[in-house]
Formats: C-alpha cells, sequence, structure tokens
C-alpha cells in the first residue's frame, strides 16, 4: 500500500517522502513543479536507495489525478501542494484559492471515489492570527490576516464538516510553525523562487553573498530583544511529525489536530547570532520598520503531539542552522547543478 505524497517535490515534502521511504511506505509523489524542481526526485532515490513513483501533474486536473489512484494501492493522502507566499496571496488572491482550494476539493473527491480514508493535512500557525498568549495550544481562536492564511483555514474547516459527517473519514491536520534546516546530506533543502520572503533563507543568502545585507523587521516589539520571536522547527523533524501522524490514523481516531513545533522561542537576533556561529561567517544586518502583518511573538504548545503521537522535536537551533548553512553552500544555486559546479565555495 502506498502513500500518496502531493506535492512530495516540495521543501517540507520531499524530506517527509525520505522518512517515509525509510520507514518501509511505498510512496508516490504527484507535484505539477510549479514551486520545485525535478532534480528533488532523483536526490530523493539517491539518498534513500529506492525507487519513487513521480506523476508530474497538476492537482487540479481530476482526471488525471484519476489515474494515480487508479494505477496505484493508495492507502493514505499526505497532501503539501498549495501556493504558500504571504506576500503574494494579498496580491493574486484568486490564485491562491483557486489553487489551493480547488486541488484540496479534487483530492477529497477523488480520495472518496477510490475508498481512501486517512488523510494528512499541513496547515499552519497562521491559523492562529495574532496569539493573545504564547505558548500556543491547539484550542485556541482561529483567525487569520491574509488570503494564504484564509485558504488554510477554509480548508480546516472543510475538513471539520466532512469529517463529521462521514466517521469513517482519519485527518490528521498538522499545523507547522516555521520549517527550517535541510536533510544532514546537504543534498535536499528549500529552494525559494527569487528573493526569500522568509528568514532562515534570507540569512542563508546573505551569508554566501548573494545578498547584501539582512534587513531586520523591526526591534521595538514586546519581546527579549524587540524583534519577532518564533518557534523554528527543523524539517526532518517535522517530516518524522507526519510518518507519527500516518501511524496515529490507523488506530481511526476521526479528526486530530496537531502543533509541529518545538515549544522554544527565537528571536530574529538570536537566530542570526546561532546563523553566524554555526556558518563562521558574518550575517550584516540593519535595524528597518516593522513588516505588515506581523506578530510579535509566535511559539506552540507541543505537548498534545508528544502525547498523543510520541512526538518531539529533537533538532536545537544550532542544528537548524548548521543545516541550512550545509544545503546552501553547498547548493548555491539550488538544485541547478550545472550552476553549482562552477561555484567554487570554501
Ligand atoms: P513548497 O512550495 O516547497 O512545496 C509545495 C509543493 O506543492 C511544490 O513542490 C509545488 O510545486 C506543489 N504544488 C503546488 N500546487 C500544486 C498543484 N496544484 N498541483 C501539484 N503540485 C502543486 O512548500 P513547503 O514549504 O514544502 O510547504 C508544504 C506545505 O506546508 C504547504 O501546504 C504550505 O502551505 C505548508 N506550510 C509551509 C510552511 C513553511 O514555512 N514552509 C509553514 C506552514 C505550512
Ligand atoms: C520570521 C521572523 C519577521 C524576513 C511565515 C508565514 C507563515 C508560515 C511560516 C506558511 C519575523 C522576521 C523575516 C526578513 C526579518 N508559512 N524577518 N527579515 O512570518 O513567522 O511566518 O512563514 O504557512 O504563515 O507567515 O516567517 O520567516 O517570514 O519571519 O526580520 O527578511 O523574521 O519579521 O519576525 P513568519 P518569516
Amino acid at each position: 500500500m502506498a502513500v500518496l505524497v502531493a506535492g512530495g517535490a516540495g521543501y517540507i515534502g520531499s524530506h517527509t517522502s525520505i522518512e517515509l521511504l525509510e520507514e518501509g511506505y511505498e510512496v508516490v509523489i504527484v507535484d505539477n513543479l510549479c514551486n520545485s524542481n525535478k532534480e528533488v526526485i532523483s536526490r530523493i532515490e539517491e539518498l534513500t536507495g529506492k525507487k519513487t513513483k513521480f506523476y508530474e501533474i497538476d492537482i487540479t486536473d481530476k482526471e488525471k489525478l484519476d489515474i494515480v489512484f487508479k494505477e496505484n494501492k493508495i492507502d493514505s493522502v499526505i497532501h503539501f501542494a498549495a501556493l504558500k507566499a504571504v506576500g503574494e496571496s494579498v496580491t493574486k488572491p484568486l490564485e491562491y484559492y483557486s489553487n489551493n482550494l480547488i486541488n484540496t476539493l479534487v483530492l477529497l473527491d477523488l480520495m472518496k471515489e477510490n475508498n481512501v480514508k486517512k488523510f494528512v493535512f499541513s496547515s499552519s500557525a497562521t491559523v492562529y492570527g495574532d496569539p493573545h498568549t504564547c505558548p500556543i495550544l491547539e484550542d485556541f481562536p482561529l483567525s487569520v490576516t491574509n488570503p494564504y492564511g484564509r485558504t488554510k483555514l477554509i480548508i480546516e474547516d472543510m475538513l471539520r464538516d466532512i469529517a463529521k459527517a462521514d466517521k469513517t473519514l482519519d485527518i490528521a491536520i498538522l499545523r507547522y510553525f516555521n520549517p527550517v534546516g535541510a536533510h544532514k546530506s546537504g543534498r535536499i533543502g528549500e529552494e525559494p523562487n527569487g528573493i526569500p520572503n522568509n528568514l532562515m533563507p534570507y540569512i542563508t543568502k546573505v551569508a554566501i553573498g548573494q545578498l547584501k545585507e539582512l534587513s531586520v523587521f523591526g526591534d521595538d516589539y514586546n519581546t527579549h530583544d524587540g524583534t519577532g520571536v518564533r518557534d523554528y522547527i527543523h524539517v526532518v523533524d517535522l517530516a518524522l511529525g507526519h510518518i507519527k501522524a500516518l501511524e496515529k490514523l490507523e488506530q481511526n481516531p476521526g479528526l486530530v489536530t496537531y502543533n509541529l513545533g518545538t515549544g522554544n522561542g527565537y528571536s530574529v537576533l538570536d537566530l542570526v547570532k546561532a546563523f553566524s556561529k554555526a556558518s563562521n561567517r558574518e550575517v550584516p544586518y540593519k535595524i528597518v520598520e516593522r513588516r505588515a502583518g506581523d506578530v510579535a511573538m509566535c511559539y506552540a504548545d507541543p505537548s498534545k503531539a508528544e502525547l498523543e503521537l510520541g512526538w518531539k522535536a529533537k533538532y536545537g537551533i544550532d542544528e537548524m542552522c548548521q543545516d541550512s548553512w550545509k544545503w546552501q553552500s553547498m547548493n548555491p544555486n539550488g538544485y541547478d547543478e550545472k550552476i553549482n559546479n562552477e561555484v567554487a565555495v570554501d
């Protein structure tokens, strides 16, 4: 029996596919490569020594996706496929609603038609909006401030309705905090399109000399050093959380929701410092205005996942920085090997 990994060529999906293969699961990846590279598939196979079935398909295309269900014995679906840039979602809301919502509906429809009962959904801490206090528990009020976040909340609401109506379905909603880091090998990692919006990829690009300096968005928040505090989590820990979630779904729990974070909050300047230490490189920065829509503080209480899934993040901030740097320095131009071989990095 196989796991269909929707969006499996992407950052979190590729790391999860590796852990699934290592655990002995059969993996079928479906991705339209709108934010990823086909090279990822060969690297997954290289790292695991196992074959991965890959379909280059847009998940909104029901006819094509149905072939994947018909050609494979799919037992469960992990749904990573989404557009995920918060800023872009504000300028292109229709694309976000259309892609993220329709691809989810198509997946759920085909699961129903093909009698597949287990579904793991990539949600986000963004559904907590501006939390009234930290650490954040799963039953905190939900609210969102941008179209990307709203797609996550709409899908969560939809899943709650669907699970209520069909007791044979088992669904895990996983709310990720801030994924960073990369596979230990340095062969797969995050490859943002253009100038990164997120902090860690921005830092790695400054450290390697592709960007001049980091702009720190505000130093007047009510946090220990005035800069924004987040719960950074190693992507391999996150990947392992999906295995635990699949195991949980074997017990037919109905719909379950978990925070996947470490429970530790680090500020922007904490991360800059930890990264400089891990990479032995300076990260020049300047303080600028706050970024619209940012919250001061966001970190998880991950104890529900520990208690019910037996999952706990094991990598700390130093390993997150070391592995992000290893990926960046071994692949200064991402998955384009031809360019990488021409660039020497010490
Ligand atoms: P990513 O962009 O690297 O991966 C998403 C993958 O989905 C990409 O490979 C993309 O090509 C594919 N995709 C998108 N739409 C598709 C479609 N219609 N058909 C087929 N493939 C499609 O992103 P990621 O960081 O790996 O995120 C994975 C999931 O986790 C997303 O749902 C994202 O919203 C969620 N999430 C990410 C973060 C984060 O900071 N990275 C945090 C919280 C939640
Ligand atoms: C982290 C901190 C910034 C860039 C986003 C999405 C969220 C989730 C994860 C998908 C903040 C500061 C950043 C920079 C900076 N994604 N920063 N200079 O905003 O917590 O979360 O990614 O679901 O939905 O909103 O992550 O990495 O952008 O920012 O000072 O150049 O770094 O202000 O305090 P964020 P981030």
